[in-house]
């Protein structure tokens, strides 16, 4: 059965199994990490949790955290007053006291400048937080979500983010898993976005069938990009497409198979399986680092220090 729960639609199993989640998480005031990856959902979660619990009367504000620098992005939160800094001419009101008595959607919290993580914590444990250029405290009432694609455990052990703030945003994590492992949701979400343009753009073009080897593509492809990029890719075959079945030609060059195929998994960075390869080596030697350097071919120094910066602490 499809079903659309706040906007998502869904006959996976791990998605209902979430969506029987949700209104329990939203009536409590936890604070939820939401993780996934780019395109699953993330924001449609923070607003569904919004909307299903006591605050849904009260403003819902969200602020992608990796697009400011650490000077704007703490007015953008705390906001400043007038004279804060160059530039400041006038008191300007930050999210917190924007979202207060409602829902704070923090997006990409991995990437809060380290200067940041220390007044968020205090909002999270004492309520109340200081504009840029204030002295007193103001109280304020916020319920936050946050959301990551990377892990925050990760994010710690490199140290660039504190554990105890870590704690205190993951107090409830939920996981949206990426379209790729969602049972038959590429075939219902196909047929939802067509549905969608037939409707917004009608008088462009109708589309009752897609042909099966344009379905086959699109079932046999990764989509890295989750929903986001399967909405896209919908809407680019809808525009380029004529008449009402929707063909291979009309797909982008990477569900044609003309591009080299995506990776079925995100992309393992560099420092990921170097760190991994240390720690296999590392147990290799029961954990002594005279002999893994060695085994490595590395001075004693060169792998301490790499240890260090990887955030290996063995
Ligand atoms: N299950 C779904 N059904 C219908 N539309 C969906 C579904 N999941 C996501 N979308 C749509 O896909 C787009 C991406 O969703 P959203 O912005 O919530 O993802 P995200 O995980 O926050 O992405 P990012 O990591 O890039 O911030 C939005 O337009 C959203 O409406
Ligand atoms: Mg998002």
């Amino acid at each position: 059965m499809v079903s659309q729960f706040h906007g998502m639609v869904s006959v996976s199993p791990q998605m209902h199994t979430l969506f029987d989640l949700l209104p329990r998480v939203a009536r409590a005031d936890s604070t939820v990490l939401v993780r996934g990856e780019t395109g699953t959902g993330k924001e449609l979660v923070a607003r569904a949790l919004h909307e299903l619990g006591p605050r849904r009367g009260g403003p819902f504000r969200a602020v992608n955290c990796a697009t400011f620098t650490a000077e704007l992005l703490a007015s953008e939160l705390f906001g400043h007053v007038r004279g804060a800094f160059t530039g400041a001419v006038r008191d300007r009101k930050g999210l917190f006291e924007l979202a207060d008595g409602g829902t704070l959607f923090l997006d990409e919290i991995a990437e809060i400048p380290v200067s940041i993580q220390s007044r968020l914590l205090r909002v999270l444990q004492e309520r109340t937080f200081v504009p840029l250029g204030d002295t007193v405290p103001r109280s304020v009432d916020v319920r936050l979500v946050s959301a990551t694609h990377q892990s925050l455990r990760a994010a710690v052990e490199a140290g660039r983010f504190r554990a105890d703030l870590m704690y205190r945003v993951r107090v409830v994590p939920l996981f949206i898993p990426p379209l790729r492992e969602r049972v038959g949701d590429v075939g219902v979400l196909v047929d939802h976005f067509i549905e969608a343009f037939n409707t917004s753009h009608g008088h462009l073009r109708r589309v009752t069938e897609v042909h099966p080897v344009a379905r086959a593509a699109l079932m046999a492809y990764a989509w890295p990009g989750n929903v986001r990029e399967l909405a896209n890719v919908i809407e680019y075959a809808f525009v380029v497409g004529q008449g009402s079945t929707m063909c291979l030609q009309d797909l982008t060059p990477e569900l044609r198979g003309e591009e080299p195929p995506a990776e079925p998994r995100p992309a393992v960075t560099e420092d990921e399986r170097e760190r991994q390869r240390l720690l296999r080596v590392l147990a290799e030697h029961g954990g002594r680092k005279g002999a893994a350097a060695k085994a490595l071919g590395l001075s004693r120094s060169t792998l301490w220090r790499r240890l260090r910066e990887l955030g290996i602490h063995a």
